[in-house]
């Protein structure tokens, strides 16, 4: 069975953040020191996540996502992709991480049947990389990329928020980079979400502004014609090359969206933009049924009628989308917590 939304949109992914924290502080999601952090006896265990996942799966979900926060910091990570790996329902199992501690857990994540890995990398310089992330780890996360391929992980993708007078500079040196790893390299336009309390629209680098700076280094661009409903769009460089763009602040894609978010805690989340989501966790604690979740799931699921980034952008006077009071009274709101 597959339920749809209002319209007639299929609930096929799910992305499942296990952690809120992270070890880095990249400005574009969490830009403070200090967070108010999920409470530990609210996090999900292994077992209630698998147990959700299956009932995610009786209603449609084939690809899951494991998020954070960094998904690497949650202890025995690899037990938990063993678990989902093992249900044949499941097309595909994927993480997106920060990479810095990938290069020792790489063996064992592929070991245990993770699919795929997308890591996400905003610049090759290590000095801009600790201004952006207020930590020092440029290397351990390209030590981390580089374990991916000898682990026996393929399908690698490398993501890359580009911000203006960040880091525009380096959409070419990045594709090359991918070439090497090799991995596809895709460039996401900058977002209003929850967390990006330092966002504006002049930092926004667009899809359109971005095809124009490859134009110029690269010569003719195509789009890769292809049916889809990934977020990112794929092009071709005449040399054969192959990248994505992300244009989820100008040009959304919510038409198609097909996900929903998990937080770490068990609450569910129709958008990424979305302010309430649905609690899983207390009923899933107090014994519910499968078909009690079934119903909870599939009802929400039901009315979905969410189109949080079009919506965004019929805003004339864009700000941030929440103020940094409010994330504090309410931590689902970020990004980190939704899973990026
Ligand atoms: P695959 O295509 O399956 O490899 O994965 P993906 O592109 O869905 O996953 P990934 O985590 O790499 O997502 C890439 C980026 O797309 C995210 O980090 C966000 O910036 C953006 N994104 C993901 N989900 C959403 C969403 O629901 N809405 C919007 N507007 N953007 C999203
Ligand atoms: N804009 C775009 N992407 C974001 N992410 C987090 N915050 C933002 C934002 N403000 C995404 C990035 C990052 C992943 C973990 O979450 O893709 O690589
Ligand atoms: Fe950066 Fe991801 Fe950590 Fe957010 S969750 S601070 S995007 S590494």
């Amino acid at each position: 069975m597959v339920v749809k939304d209002v319209y007639e949109r299929p609930l096929r992914n799910l992305r499942i953040s296990v952690t809120d924290r992270c070890n880095l502080r990249c400005g574009y999601c969490m830009p403070e020191e200090d967070y108010v952090w999920l409470p530990r006896e609210q996090i999900l265990d292994f077992e209630e996540i698998s147990t959700l996942a299956e009932v995610f799966m009786d209603l449609g979900v084939d690809k899951i996502r494991l998020t954070g926060g960094e998904p690497l910091l949650r202890r025995g990570l690899p037990e938990l992709a063993r678990l989902l790996a093992g249900k044949p329902r499941l097309r595909d199992l994927a993480l997106t991480t920060n990479g810095v501690l990938l290069r020792e857990q790489a063996p064992a994540l592929r070991a245990a049947g993770l699919h795929r890995v997308t890591v996400s990398l905003d610049t090759l310089r290590p000095e801009r990389f600790s201004a952006l992330t207020r930590r020092a780890s440029h290397a351990q996360v390209l030590e981390g990329i580089a374990a991916l391929a000898p682990a026996g992980f393929t399908g690698t993708k490398l993501d890359t928020v580009v911000m203006r007078g960040v880091n525009d500079d380096e959409l070419a040196d990045l594709i090359e980079y991918g070439r090497t790893v090799p991995a596809e390299v895709r460039f996401i336009e900058y977002m209003d979400v929850g967390g990006a309390t330092r966002w504006s629209i002049d930092k926004v680098v667009s899809r359109a502004e971005m095809l124009q700076i490859l134009e110029r280094r690269y010569g003719r661009i195509e789009p890769v014609v292809e049916e889809s409903t990934a977020p990112a769009d794929r092009y071709t460089l005449a040399d054969g090359g192959v990248f994505g763009i992300i244009a989820s602040t100008t040009e959304p894609f919510c038409a198609s969206c097909d996900r929903s978010r998990l937080t770490a805690d068990g609450v569910f989340y129709l958008c990424l933009y979305a302010q309430k989501g649905v609690d899983l966790r207390g009923p899933l604690r107090r014994g519910a049924s499968r078909d009690e979740l079934h119903a909870l799931i599939a009802g929400a699921w039901g009315r979905r009628a969410d189109r949080g980034a079009e919506e965004r952008l019929r805003l004339r006077d864009r700000t941030p989308l929440v103020q940094i009071g409010r994330l504090r009274e309410d931590p689902h709101l970020e990004m980190h917590t939704r899973g990026g």
